[in-house]
């Protein structure tokens, strides 16, 4: 019976490997040019410290989940944290961005749901949309036209869920999240705003870029990027959606909760990148430099507008020499290929304690 299973993946990782698709840990070594950690928050003194102290009082595992006897003061006190930086009416701390997106689509939805979700959306959206088994409807990626001609084919009154990233992962452009509501209230849908790498990079106070939106009803963030930690967080704008989601949301209920330090940790990280406006305008501004350096060489970077660059190439053994070379010359860079994204890259990702020097010695080596 096993034999079976191991035929299987001798063959998917042979597959992998003539393809140059196969992929391999390495640790880090090297100047961090790939990581999300875009205000060097994951080594800050005052978060560091915060950790140690929430171990120290609260201890290390939660024990239980949450609504058995894994729920802390601590927890409740981060999700106001959040709801006031996000202006939410509420939102649930969970392990991490993909179980918030992966519990939040699977408890919303069932086999009558139609959801429109980008293209280029997240693997744990699309996880989300299968494991509740319903109708997935993509749009091209950012064309609100496209959304919209599919909305209007859509013959349900009221399970549309719409579903976008407010930063693309690996393309590091923007929704037109104003489309995106007005589309949700003109076909009353239900609108999902993932704010994973838009959190503590843009918008007011580094809240994301759906915060002027009461209309979005569910945005998902992450402390596991600009924040330096780990965790998900999922903010709601009707009171009642927390508690279905409580009673709901399988990911959240079956699970144990996460450690009560990194919710104690994560409200002081969130409060310093609150104040982190002139960070933010210079990561803006090594944006601009690190495209049209490139650009100038010319190399196609996307539609980027952000923190995150993608350098697009035309083969995987193309991305795969690259991030080697550059590793070589002590940049950690690394190649990003299908099935992650359709077309080879290196997916560059800065950081806010880059300096120009740095960016320009990165692109001298392009
Ligand atoms: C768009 C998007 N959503 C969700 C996630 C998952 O977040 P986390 O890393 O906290 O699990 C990621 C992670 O890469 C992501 O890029």
């Amino acid at each position: 019976m096993s034999s079976g299973i191991y035929t299987k993946i001798d063959k998917e990782l042979q597959k992998r490997n003539e393809r140059s698709l196969l992929r391999e840990l390495k640790t880090s070594k090297g100047k961090d040019f790939c990581s999300n950690d875009y205000l060097g928050l994951s080594n800050h003194p005052e978060i560091l410290q915060a950790m140690h102290e929430g171990i120290n009082h609260l201890g290390l595992g939660s024990t239980a989940s949450r609504l058995v006897r894994g729920h802390y003061q601590v927890f409740n006190d981060l999700e106001d944290v959040i709801c006031g930086i996000t202006q939410t009416v509420s939102s649930l701390f969970v392990a991490n961005g993909f179980i918030a997106n992966l519990g939040l689509i699977d408890a919303l939805s069932d086999s009558r749901t139609h959801i429109f979700t980008d293209r280029l959306n997240h693997a744990s959206i699309l996880d989300g949309i299968r494991i509740a088994g319903s109708k997935k409807i993509y749009f091209n990626h950012l064309d609100y036209d496209d959304l919209e001609t599919k909305l209007k084919k859509s013959n349900l009154d009221d399970s549309k869920i719409i579903i976008a990233e407010s930063i693309y992962s690996m393309d590091g452009d923007r929704s037109d999240v104003k489309k995106l509501v007005d589309l949700k209230i003109k076909y009353n849908a239900c609108l999902i705003l993932d704010e994973t790498h838009a959190f503590g990079v843009e918008g007011k106070k580094g809240s994301g870029l759906g915060t002027d939106y009461s209309e979005i009803d569910f945005r998902i963030f992450t402390l596991g990027k600009a924040l330096g930690l780990e965790g998900g967080i999922i903010t709601c704008n009707r009171s009642q959606a927390k508690d279905y989601l409580i009673n709901c949301m399988r990911s959240f209920v079956f699970s144990t909760a996460p450690m009560p330090a990194i919710a104690y940790a994560g409200i002081t990280a969130i409060n310093l990148m609150s104040k982190m406006d002139r960070e933010r305008e210079h990561l803006a501004k090594v944006g601009i430099l690190l495209r049209e350096g490139l650009q100038a060489k010319a190399f196609h970077t996307g539609n980027s507008t952000t923190q995150i660059v993608p350098v697009l190439l035309s083969s995987e053994d193309e991305a795969l020499a690259m991030a080697d070379k550059f590793q070589k010359l002590g940049f950690d860079l690394r190649a990003i290929r299908p099935p992650t994204v359709a077309r080879p890259r290196i997916r560059i990702s800065l950081h806010s304690n880059h300096t120009e020097l740095d960016v320009a010695c990165l692109v001298r080596n392009f």
